[in-house]
């Protein structure tokens, strides 16, 4: 048996993904730039993807364009606003995934730009009267720029309270939604935000392919420059197979969400609970007590001689979970947010990320594998 426990990394593409961009690769490979009908059928295929996608944001479909995935959707907000919408200062999180945390750094050293971190509580949300006092401060055009969810804990961000307070003082706003998107609803039309990003292999769809919302008022300029493709604003021929299978996700996810949000909160309550039921001294980094990303739980084991190999142990015993975020896992560098969050660097963090394929027969696996690593309160006692 082997049990997939690391769906914040990536997510097994569904069947009827698969057969919905299958005719894409077999029969419809005419160019979408083309004006001949091969052409023509790609293009109205990509426009009806558009179309899904915008629907599902409540967005119209010229706010939306698709990007090679969620680190060019956010690479692509926070170096835009800078270039095309005169952004002098970032306010952001230490929590942040790495390609927000590089890309703001990049943009301080080559524009100069002022780079703020907003305070956080001692569980790690946002310190929301730092934030407005930051916001106050409007002698610079400012973006903030954060997170819906964080990947390795998820914490999640209150963005509704978040873009009131950037409306109000005349903010940008960006929040990075590639692991809430398809999970939570969002709706741009109620929400007062500027920039959101999507990637399709969150939510069962294909890896290479993600998209970007921008908000009709903010005019930028081409990402990528070369052809007219997703009107100017990236040239390139496009991702077609990916496009429509992202389409194609995204639907059945949103259609599903009520459902799927029920049995993978109940999955992870039960790993919870299972956890603390045999093990001593089980902490978790993802708050348990208020609503959060249920896809992820961050569990902070106590120190152990086993544990210190845990998740390579967990792998040899037939279970992928990650220490992190996938890009710092089998790294021993150790996650920036379990830093910042001040974990207790002795003990081992495992993230355990869920889909509606998981099962609690998989949790009871995990269990009795986990007894075989570090000791089980049943087996300390007999
Ligand atoms: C919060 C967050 N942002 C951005 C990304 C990057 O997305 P992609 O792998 O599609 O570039 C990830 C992926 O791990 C993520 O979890």
């Amino acid at each position: 048996m082997r049990v997939y426990l690391d769906n914040a990394a990536t997510t097994p593409i569904r069947e009827e993904v698969i057969q919905a961009m299958l005719p894409m690769m077999r029969d419809n490979f005419g160019n979408p730039s083309s004006i001949h009908a091969d052409g023509r059928k790609v293009r109205a295929a990509i426009e009806q993807a558009r179309r899904t996608v915008a629907n599902s944001l409540n967005a119209s479909i010229g706010e939306i364009f698709f990007t090679s995935g969620g680190t060019e959707a956010n690479n692509m907000a926070l170096k835009c606003s800078v270039r095309d919408l005169g952004v002098q200062r970032i306010i952001t999180s230490p929590l942040e995934h790495h390609c927000i945390l590089h890309t703001v750094e990049a943009l301080k050293a080559a524009y100069q730009i002022e780079l703020v971190f907003v305070k956080l509580t001692t569980k790690g949300y946002v310190d929301y009267d730092h934030l407005t006092e930051l916001l106050e401060d409007q002698s610079k055009k400012t973006l903030v720029s954060l997170m819906h969810a964080n990947n390795e804990v998820g914490l999640l961000l209150d963005m509704q309270r978040v873009a009131q307070l950037c409306d109000e003082n005349n903010a940008l706003f960006h929040s990075d939604t590639v692991q809430t998107m398809s999970h939570f609803p969002i709706d741009v039309s109620t929400t007062n935000i500027h920039f959101l990003s999507g990637a399709a292999h969150k939510f069962h769809g294909p890896k290479g392919i993600g998209f970007i919302y921008i908000d009709g008022d903010n005019q930028l300029k081409p990402f990528i420059d070369g052809g007219s493709q997703e009107r100017n604003m990236r040239g390139g021929t496009e991702n077609v197979y990916g496009i429509v299978g992202m389409a194609k996700a995204l639907e059945l996810a949103i259609e599903e969400l009520e459902e799927s949000k029920a049995y993978i909160s109940g999955l992870r309550t039960y790993l919870a609970t299972q956890l603390t039921t045999h093990f001593d001294d089980i902490h978790f980094h993802s708050d348990l007590e208020q609503e959060s990303l249920y896809t992820v739980l961050s569990v902070c084991f106590p120190p152990s001689p086993k544990s210190e190999m845990l998740l390579l142990n967990l792998d040899i015993l037939g279970i992928s979970a990650s220490g992190g975020s996938a890009c710092s896992s089998g790294s021993d560098v150790g996650s920036h947010v379990i830093t910042a969050l001040k974990g207790d660097p002795s003990r081992k963090t495992v993230r355990f990320s869920f889909s509606h394929f998981n099962t609690k027969e998989e949790i009871d696996f995990v269990i009795e594998k986990l007894k075989t690593i570090i000791p089980a309160k049943d087996l300390v006692e007999a």
